[in-house]
């Protein structure tokens, strides 16, 4: 497996939004820490040159997280711009011989999905794949048999160990935290199974809507933008097995094996929301049944978790931003005190963004004569803004060719299996109020569960410190 260290940044969609607003300031900060010397190659077909895209990417850093002078000069003179139709076979021979000798070029695709299949066949033809690694952004395929038509067409140039496919939820510091917590520690397994757990619940909350993006979001839709992706790999986390060591592969066959556990969805278990004023935005068809919230409950056939229910709930123009694990532990056999928990005695909070935070929450008695108790939560928390930004990350591990924290060809086809049968309009979409937290129905999913937790409620609050 070839591990040579790319020589060349490719980007595809150089002018865009996710280019202005994760691939500039990520690129900055490889070029200040040393690991960027290259050629960086900005591809779009705007009629731009290399100055407007030097702008482009000044206003990016301004805008996320300032520009530092030296870095910025610098990647300023590795920058070049090719216009150019990805349709055409031109715009590739440019490609070529803007490579130079470069023996490794890492071309990142960061445009829409309908985009991908002419982009690889066109680096193909022209020789750009030789030697090459490329990242595919997510969604990865429309559904399982879009995803294995694309997996075909990468494997017709690529070997699967030179295709990233990127989920940016595995860049970020937190997520790596749950791994590093479930498998650092001896705490946690021998009650991480259907013995201890009654349930565990995932929620990715945001307080805004679709922020401009409304014609890509409404050819998407929740489940495809964040469920088959981001919740799913936070899943797979909580989920599967130990593995064997820290390689990227026994990483993901333990995700793999966890994915082939999880029963194809049915329609009771999802329900679909879809905000007050969606139809309004920019770029939405004006009777789109695309979701911005769902709720999915999810079953897995293994030894470990059968008969344990796994709950996502994911929407936009919810109460507050905030994407939380809650697992609930089960009760003890006999109550022998009142209970002041509602029904929750023990708990493990994993908050993931904005702040993180690890906690266990426990009952402990009140001072005094009385046997009356109230709940605490033993927290370790740190704050998130020191940690590397996950594009950072990412695109540091591709050019190093690192793919640990990227998603494998047959894991993302196993998310598909586990999703289609609930794609499209199989169950209905229910209007809910912007602020709310989605669709009455999506209570009655978990109520045996003990319902939804809402993470505004202070941790330390509830329980002092
Ligand atoms: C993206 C989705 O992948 O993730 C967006 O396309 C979503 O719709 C975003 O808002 C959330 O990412 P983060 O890092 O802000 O939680």
């Amino acid at each position: 497996m070839p591990t040579a260290k790319s020589d060349a940044f490719v980007f595809f969609g150089a002018t865009g939004d996710l280019a202005y607003k994760q691939i500039f300031p990520a690129l900055q900060a490889l070029v200040k820490d040393g690991k960027l010397d290259m050629p960086v190659i900005g591809i779009a077909r705007s009629g731009w040159d290399v100055d407007q895209l030097r702008k482009r990417a000044e206003d990016s850093l301004k805008e996320h997280g300032g520009v530092d002078q030296a870095a910025f000069a610098k990647l300023s003179k590795q920058m070049q711009y090719l216009d150019g139709d990805y349709g055409d076979a031109q715009t590739y021979e440019k490609l070529r011989k803007a490579l130079g000798d470069a023996q490794h070029p890492l071309h990142y695709l960061a445009i829409p999905p309908s985009m991908f299949v002419p982009v690889v066949k066109g680096l193909a033809a022209s020789g750009c794949s030789l030697g090459a690694r490329v990242i595919v952004e997510k969604p990865f395929g429309r559904d399982l048999q879009s995803a294995r038509a694309l997996n075909r067409t990468l494997h017709r140039f690529f070997h699967e160990h030179d295709i990233f496919r990127i989920d940016h939820y595995l860049g970020k510091e937190p997520v790596q935290n749950l791994l590093y917590f479930r498998f650092a520690n001896s705490l946690l397994e021998p009650i991480w199974n259907r013995d201890h757990i009654a349930s565990m619940q995932i929620t990715m909350a945001e307080d805004f809507g679709v922020q401009g993006r409304g014609r890509f979001y409404d050819e998407v839709g929740a489940i495809r933008d964040v469920v088959q992706n981001h919740m799913f790999q936070v899943l797979a986390l909580l989920a599967m097995g130990p593995p064997a060591n820290r390689s990227a592969d026994a990483m993901r066959d333990e995700k793999l094996r966890l994915f082939r556990s999880m029963r194809p969805l049915r329609a009771e278990d999802i329900v679909r929301g879809q905000f007050d004023g969606y139809l309004k935005e920019p770029g939405v068809a004006k009777n789109s049944t695309v979701e911005t919230f769902a709720a999915l409950r999810i079953h897995m056939d293994t030894w470990r978790w059968s008969g344990v229910p796994f709950f996502i709930r994911a929407g936009k123009q919810l109460p507050v931003k905030c994407t939380e694990v809650l697992v609930r532990l089960k009760n003890p056999p006999q109550q022998v005190f009142d209970d002041p928990s509602n029904g929750a005695v023990n708990h493990f909070r994993f908050r993931l963004n904005p702040d993180v935070i690890i906690s266990l929450g426990a009952l402990v008695k009140e001072p005094g004569e009385a046997m009356k108790g109230h709940p605490v939560e033993l927290v370790a928390h740190r704050h998130i803004r020191t940690a590397m930004a996950p594009y950072e990350r990412l695109l540091g591990d591709a050019i190093d060719g690192d793919s640990a924290l990227f998603t494998r060809d047959d894991c993302v086809e196993e998310a598909w299996r586990v999703i289609d049968p609930i794609l499209g309009d199989k169950v209905p979409v229910h209007k809910y109020k912007p602020g709310s937290w989605g669709p009455g129905q999506a209570d009655a999913l978990i109520a045996e569960a003990g319902g939804w937790n809402d993470p505004r409620v202070e941790t330390v609050a509830r329980g002092g410190r």
